[in-house]
């Protein structure tokens, strides 16, 4: 040993004999023999194996090989107790240790760097410990089995990729935690992967895609964080024959097991899975059992072979109906191709209930009970891309995707959408070239790729709808969006008037993202919460700054609504609410505790400029007292800081151009020539009333039909007159105070901005014109030749024969309706003369559209007392009572409907308050 000392023979005989003595009590290596006699010593009631003599080769369920080496234990369900030595391993030639179902407690032997261990069976037992080293150099185990045993928290250690030859690891209710390593993938032997009843957590390891798993039981995880993400690495697992997956969080849809034939167990129950459950999967050749009950699964409930023993309980999941077979809506199957896409989110499956999207879904708004015409994502933790399939939904209106974390780019299919008004994707990671809209607002700031992989530079002259963006980005400032799309489309209107024959859209606003602090101007969507005008004060009148001296203004107070009475009864001004974009701002469906309705308009900060709060009270103070059965009444406002609210009544059956141009989607009858003739007559009584007003003569500047607004009963009303008069003066001169909506504009007005109330005589004509075509002023789906209302009207006006052709072929024409339209052709072609002085004036038009009305419905007693709000209602007293009740509890929990202490409100107010659209 020591080189250095010569070493006589007794000097080495001594320590090798020591080390000789040593190494039988040391655990490096042992005689079997003496292992196995610490096993029997080591079990309390070793009386019951019948274990006796020196020789464990004669023991009972004990074998050994011909050199006499230990081979196999067998030991199970003997009810044994006490521990298992750690020397185990020290039999060489061990290849099966069975110990299972007995009560062994302690800590389970390490088999660490074991040469011949073939199968370890010890489940059903009182382990307290699995070792940390169990797996290391184990390159011969090809079973574990170690499930019910009360170990002591532990992790499947990454060392069990040197287990090269594992091929069952079963290990349920072990006390196992963290996630499910990744390495199971690399482990090519591995058939069978039991570790239900543990604490995992996270996702299913997207290696398992590349394993040869085919028994994989991953249920009823116990710990707060159960397993979750999606099951798609499934979809790739290719010999799985029995999965169970239940009592877990698992979310998104089930995959496509067209690859995963030998599929014959399928246990998802009680799990958060959603989407459509899909054809290859039902249609499996070997299913045997299948388990769903308790999902968010969507779409047909699906029908599954005879042979399939199935759990799927009804009502337990999110099928469109219970019925096997049964087909879901049209509408449900657009949804649902849309949010497959995203992945079919959970928050959408667990709202969508039923077959019917209209009946409150969850981001979803429609008209006449049917018609979607509002998708609003906004915020909903989206990822995934926006789905080309948006453009099944024809009736849309807006689609609010903003505030996710979608990426690709957005679909060009969408351009080819009818009625779209509003795109906004803002906030997202959206790459790629805008698709070219027409007519739509589209909001893409936030977006930090979008527009990029153009390189493209346009050519010098020329303008395209980016770079009319751009100029949108750089004059915007302060001033309103709504504003701004007139004042652009102005401009590009006078190009295009003056031969720049390429702008064939002239009203496309595309938003960029800006880097700049205004982010406000720029997106447009509704933020909801930060609205601050002061609860405690605007219950009285405000008595602040200076007062004028205007009765007007003490009347006013009365009419200043709170805006936490405004907060609650929209839902805090929610994307649900949203009736639409009028001008100036966006318009709230709100309801009031008696489920009187009414619409909230909130300005856009920049529409209404910089006057001051007296100034805008008194304006809105005149706006209060104008009053007309065919005008919708402001019933009240808000204002404090930048917010102001305007408060309407609300008109249930939305405006004229939903029933002129989008009944097919709203699946409503298209209007009679009677009813378009009594609406034509209403909107001009209404707009006679504004012209003659004294002292105030208002003139609208915007009619058009989604300004007006119908009743249930069909009679029109005119709405948003006199908000002209609060948009921002000086800096921008004529176009920012454009209002008016291309096609329904004057000449004279387009062009020098010169107002008189011809301007409303001219819109009244295309009005006209639009009741007899039903056509668009300006109707980007027809040729070029026919796109301008107007001068097609009056082509097919002039040419003899031809003018029944333009006629609404939904119109019913018999000799009495040939002869009311032709005057009313007449009519609209002199009320759209070039020439203001040309033009009729409202009086004349009500005349003549009166005797009309007489004509056909000679029997009918006046209308005009049969309808209505009462006009001497003291509507001030009413808001009053409201107000004060409101006060009393402005936190009252939403859809309090149980409410008894309403104030008897007065009947009219109630009656006929509602909903207000426009552009
Ligand atoms: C898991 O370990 C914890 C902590 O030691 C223990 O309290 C619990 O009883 C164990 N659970 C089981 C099922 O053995
Ligand atoms: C899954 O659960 C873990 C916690 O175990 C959590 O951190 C993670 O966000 C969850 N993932 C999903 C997709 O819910
Ligand atoms: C958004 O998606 C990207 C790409 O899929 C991903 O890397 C990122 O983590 C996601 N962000 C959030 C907040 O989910």
């Amino acid at each position: 040993m020591e080189a250095e000392h010569p070493c006589p023979f007794s000097t080495l005989f001594i320590p090798l004999f020591l080390c000789l003595l040593l190494s039988f009590s040391l655990p490096v290596h042992s005689d079997d023999a003496a292992v196995m006699e610490l096993l029997k010593q080591g079990i309390i009631n070793s009386d019951s194996l019948g274990w006796s003599g020196p020789d464990p080769c004669t023991w009972k369920n004990v074998k050994c090989d011909r050199s006499k080496q230990v081979q196999v234990i067998q030991i199970k369900g003997m009810n044994l107790q006490g521990t298992l030595p750690k020397e185990l391993r020290d039999l060489p030639a061990l290849t099966q240790l069975e110990v299972q179902q007995n009560q062994f407690t302690g800590p389970f032997p390490s088999f660490a760097g074991h040469g011949s261990i073939l199968i370890i069976i010890a489940h059903n037992n009182r382990f307290t410990s699995f070792p940390a080293d169990f797996f290391t150099g184990m390159t011969t185990l090809q079973s574990l089995t170690i499930g019910d045993n009360p170990f002591s928290p532990w992790t499947i250690p990454e060392s069990i990729v040197s287990a090269t030859s594992l091929k069952t690891f079963s290990a349920s209710s072990a006390n196992l935690t963290g996630k499910i390593p990744e390495v199971f993938g690399t482990m090519v032997s591995l058939g069978e992967l039991k570790l239900a009843m543990n604490k995992l957590e996270g996702e299913l390891p997207q290696t398992f895609a590349r394993s040869s798993i085919q028994t994989l039981w991953l249920n009823g995880q116990q710990g707060n964080n159960k397993l979750n993400g999606t099951i798609v690495v499934l979809a790739d697992m290719a010999s799985l024959t029995s999965v169970w997956l239940h009592g877990n969080q698992f979310t998104g849809p089930i995959p496509d097991f067209s690859m995963v034939k030998k599929l014959q167990d399928v246990s998802f129950r009680d799990n958060q899975l959603t989407g459509i459950v899909p054809a290859s999967f039902v249609n499996l050749p070997n299913l045997r059992t299948v388990s769903l009950t308790n999902n968010l699964l969507q779409g047909p409930r699906p029908t599954f072979g005879v042979n399939v023993d199935l759990d799927m309980k009804p009502g337990s999941n999110r099928f469109c109906t219970e019925n096997s077979g049964g087909t879901c809506d049209g509408r449900v199957n657009d949804l649902l191709s849309v949010v497959e896409a995203f992945g079919y989110p959970k928050t959408l499956a667990e709202d969508w209930r039923g077959n019917d999207p209209c009946n409150k879904w969850k981001g979803i708004t429609c008209t006449g009970e049917v018609a979607i015409e509002y998708v609003d994502f906004q915020n909903m933790g989206l990822s995934g891309t926006i789905s080309p399939k948006f453009s099944l939904f024809t009736s849309m209106l807006r689609l609010v995707l903003s505030d996710n974390n979608l990426t690709g780019t957005i679909p060009s299919e969408l351009t080819k959408l009818p009625n779209l008004e509003l795109l906004d994707v803002s906030n997202n990671n959206l790459h790629g070239k805008i698709p070219s809209f027409i007519n739509v607002l589209v909001i893409t700031n936030g977006n930090p790729d979008i527009g990029k992989e153009s390189g493209e530079p346009s050519p010098p002259g020329s303008v395209d709808g980016s770079k009319v963006g751009k100029i949108v980005g750089a004059v915007v400032g302060s001033v309103g969006v709504l504003l701004l799309v007139v004042a652009v489309g102005f401009c590009l209107l006078r190009l295009k008037q003056k031969g720049s024959g390429k702008l064939r859209s002239p009203h496309t606003v595309v938003i960029h993202p800006r880097h700049s602090g205004d982010q406000d101007a720029v997106k447009i969507t509704v933020a909801g919460g930060n609205v601050n005008c002061g609860a405690n004060d605007a219950f009285s009148p405000r008595r602040n700054g200076p007062v004028p001296g205007d009765i007007h203004f003490v009347e006013a107070g009365s009419m200043v609504i709170s805006i936490q009475v405004l907060k609650n009864v929209t839902n805090n001004f929610s994307g649900a609410n949203i009736l639409g974009w009028g001008g100036f701002g966006t318009v709230y469906k709100g309801e009031l505790h008696d489920g009187t309705k009414i619409a909230v308009k909130r300005m856009e900060s920049g529409a209404v400029g910089e006057k001051g709060q007296t100034e805008f009270m008194s304006e809105i103070s005149v706006l209060t007292k104008v009053r007309h059965r065919h005008l919708v009444a402001l019933l009240g406002y808000c204002l404090d800081g930048k917010e102001r609210l305007l408060v309407y009544e609300y008109m249930p059956q939305g405006t004229l151009s939903k029933r002129l141009f989008n009944w097919r989607e709203a699946r409503l009858k298209p209007l009679e020539w009677t009813r378009r003739l009594t609406i034509a007559l209403d909107v001009a009584r209404g707009v006679e009333y504004l012209h003659g007003l004294a002292h105030q003569s208002f003139i609208h500047r915007d009619l058009k039909p989604s300004n007006i607004l119908l009743g249930d009963d069909m009679r029109a009303k005119v709405s948003d007159f006199g908000l002209v008069r609060l948009a921002p003066e000086g800096n921008f001169s004529v176009e920012t105070r454009l209002a008016g909506t291309f096609g329904y504009l004057a000449p004279e007005y387009a062009e020098t901005g010169r107002v008189t109330t011809k301007v409303d005589v001219y819109s009244f004509g295309v009005i006209l014109m639009e009741l007899i075509t039903g056509r668009k002023a300006l109707d980007d789906s027809q040729p070029e030749e026919c796109l301008h209302l107007v001068t097609w009207f009056r082509r097919m006006h002039l040419i003899k024969g031809t003018f029944q052709k333009a006629i609404d072929p939904t119109i019913e024409l018999d000799e009495e309706a040939v002869a009311s339209i032709s005057t009313v052709a007449e009519l609209a072609g002199h009320c759209t003369a070039r020439e203001p002085y040309q033009r009729p004036d409202m009086s004349h038009i009500v005349n003549v559209l009166s005797s009309l009305v007489e004509l056909w419905k000679p029997a009918e007693p006046d209308a005009e007392d049969m309808y209505g709000i009462d006009l001497d209602l003291p509507l001030p007293q009413a808001l009053k009572k409201w107000q004060a009740f409101e006060g009393t509890s402005p936190f009252l929990p939403k859809g309090d409907s149980a409410q008894t202490s309403i104030p008897t409100r007065p009947s009219g107010f109630a009656k006929s308050l509602t909903s207000e659209d426009g552009r």
